[in-house]
Parts: structure tokens; C-alpha cells; sequence
């Protein structure tokens, strides 16, 4: 069963400690502000196990993000003007379906707009036009605290550095996220984090601290905290930037594993061998999608 509860990232962190006070004994099942029930059933083009016709669980449409403006209009080839200055346009107009059950590689040149996607789609950043919808919420029309609690719930995301806490231990930090929600009594918490750990090959380092860890079992913790809460989507920024060829492919075992077992992946990654995991991959170039494997014709 999924149960969802706050992404271990900082920001989500800072974020949910405020929101908490006003959230204690909200029930779980409540609708989340924001949300809306129709994603348009035209806009999956997927191919994963939920084939093309199932609903998409991701969509982007006609999505711009302009960085360092609050929502200027274009104003000529790579300039934006906003009200407090030039902008710099990081995406500028993408459509992008997932269905639910896909694994899905981003890929593209460094600068291309990834983290950016990767970014509006976890509801870390907001799109300056456009919607975006995930999970069925629109986080385009949610507030922080709102976000921060739908995060928790929906999303693991894994980063490249990993960013684990240093000063805890790897079953500490893979209990994080079921602390944060406070789910259930802590002898649960931590049976179920041994259980994630023990699922990433790391049942016997839940004592060492990060830094007692190799790059890969670091990455292995950080997944393990990803999916402490079951959430229906996981999503990886370069998670095997800073591990060598076989570690990589090993960490693409666990995410495939993952996927096999419904959580829909994205992820990005440079690699072209590591993309053509996916089932689908998506290519991006100066902020537009000029390629998608998925896409019907
Ligand atoms: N906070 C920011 N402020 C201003 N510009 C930004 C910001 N974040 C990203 N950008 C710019 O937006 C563009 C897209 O950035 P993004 O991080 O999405 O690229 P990327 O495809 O992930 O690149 P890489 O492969 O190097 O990680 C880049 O040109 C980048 O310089
Ligand atoms: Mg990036």
C-alpha cells in the first residue's frame, strides 16, 4: 500500500515543518488543494505497462520556465523581460505526457532544461506559463506548504550527490522521511526502513554513516530514503553521475525493479547506454522536446 509522507529533501524539510503545525490530523484520504480529477485522457502517449491508453500520471503542458523573472513575456531571441530584469528562458513551450507504470529517460545536452523538467515536475519549481500536472494535483495553483505536504506523499527523488545527512546513520536516514510524518510507532519506522535497506543489498550497513560508505552504497541509501514512503513516482537527476559504469547499471537494476513493481521513473541522465534502459526516452535541447521514443506519430 502506499502510504506517502514528506521527501528527505531540504527544501521539503524546512517547508513541512511549518505546514505540519496547521496539518496535524488531517485526514490522509482529503482531496489536496489544488487538485484538480480530469487530466486529460488525449495527453498519455506512453509505452510502458499501462500501454498508451492509460491516463497520464505527469503532464506538462505548454510549459516555460524563465529564470530570474517572475513571469515576463518573450521579448527577443534568448532574452526575456520581466518586471525586475532580463530573464533567461530555460524552457520555452513543453508539452510532456507520462503514463503511469513508464520509465522514462530525459537526455540532452548539459544546459538543455533536465534538472528544470525534473524540478517543475517534483513541484520544487514553478513554471512561469503553462500547467503542470502530476498525480492528478495542478502544483502550478499550490501554494509551498501545499506542495511541500504533496511531495511528501507522491514523490522520492534521488540526486546526483546524493545528499544524505551526514551526521546520521544510513538506517537513520532512510528512516527520515517516515519521522518526518511521523508514521506510526518508531520501532515500525525503523523495521521499515531495515526493510528498504535490506532491499537496496545494504541489510547490513544500516550503522555506518555516510561517509563509512562507498559513492554506490551512498546512492543505494539515498533510493532507499527515496522510497521510505511508497510514493507512486521516483525521479533521478544524474543519480549515477558519480558512479563508475557497473555501479550505474546496477543502480538501473533497483529502479527497474522499482518500475516492475508500479512506480512510474523518470530520470535523466547524460548516458546514452543508460537512457536506452528506459522504456521511453526523451530528448531535450535548448529548452523544447525535440525527441520522444514514446510519441505516437
Ligand atoms: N536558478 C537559475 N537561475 C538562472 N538560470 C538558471 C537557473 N537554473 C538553471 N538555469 C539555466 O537554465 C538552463 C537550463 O538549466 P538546467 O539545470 O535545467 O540544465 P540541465 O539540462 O539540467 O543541464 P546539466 O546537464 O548541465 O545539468 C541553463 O542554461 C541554466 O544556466
Ligand atoms: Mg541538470
Amino acid at each position: 500500500m502506499r502510504t506517502g509522507c514528506p521527501a528527505a529533501d531540504h527544501k521539503s524539510m524546512k517547508l513541512l515543518a511549518r505546514s505540519r503545525e496547521r496539518q496535524v490530523g488531517r485526514p490522509r484520504s482529503a482531496a489536496e488543494p489544488g487538485s484538480t480529477t480530469t487530466v486529460p485522457a488525449t495527453a498519455p502517449q506512453g509505452t510502458g505497462p499501462g500501454g498508451p491508453a492509460a491516463p497520464a500520471i505527469i503532464e506538462l503542458a505548454r510549459v516555460e520556465k524563465v529564470y530570474g523573472s517572475a513571469g515576463g513575456k518573450r521579448r527577443g531571441k534568448g532574452e526575456v523581460g520581466g518586471g525586475r530584469g532580463i530573464g533567461f528562458p530555460a524552457l520555452s513551450g513543453v508539452d510532456l505526457a507520462i503514463a503511469a507504470g513508464e520509465m522514462v529517460a530525459i537526455t540532452g545536452p548539459s544546459g538543455s532544461g533536465k534538472t528544470t523538467i525534473i524540478n517543475l515536475i517534483a513541484g520544487i519549481d514553478r513554471p512561469t506559463a503553462g500547467t503542470v500536472t502530476v498525480n492528478g494535483s495542478r502544483l502550478d495553483q499550490m501554494t509551498e506548504e501545499q506542495l511541500a505536504v504533496w511531495r511528501g506523499r507522491t514523490i522520492g527523488i534521488v540526486f546526483q550527490f546524493f545528499q544524505l545527512m551526514p551526521t546520521l546513520t544510513a538506517a537513520e536516514n532512510a528512516t527520515l522521511p517516515l519521522d518526518l510524518a511521523r508514521l506510526g510507532p518508531a520501532r515500525e519506522r525503523r523495521a521499515v526502513a531495515s526493510r528498504h535497506l535490506a532491499a537496496v543489498g545494504l541489510g547490513d550497513r544500516g550503522g555506518r554513516l555516510p561517509l563509512e560508505l562507498s559513492g554506490g552504497e551512498q546512492q543505494r541509501v539515498a533510493i532507499a530514503r527515496a522510497m521510505a514512503c511508497d510514493p507512486p513516482i521516483l525521479l533521478g537527476d544524474e543519480l549515477t553521475g558519480n558512479l563508475d559504469t557497473g555501479l550505474a547499471q546496477d543502480m538501473f537494476e533497483l529502479l527497474k525493479g522499482l518500475n516492475e513493481n508500479g512506480t512510474t521513473v523518470v530520470y535523466v541522465t547524460h548516458d546514452q547506454a543508460l537512457a536506452a534502459l528506459a522504456s521511453r526516452i526523451v530528448s531535450v535541447r535548448d529548452g523544447l522536446i525535440t525527441g520522444d521514443t514514446g510519441r505516437r506519430p
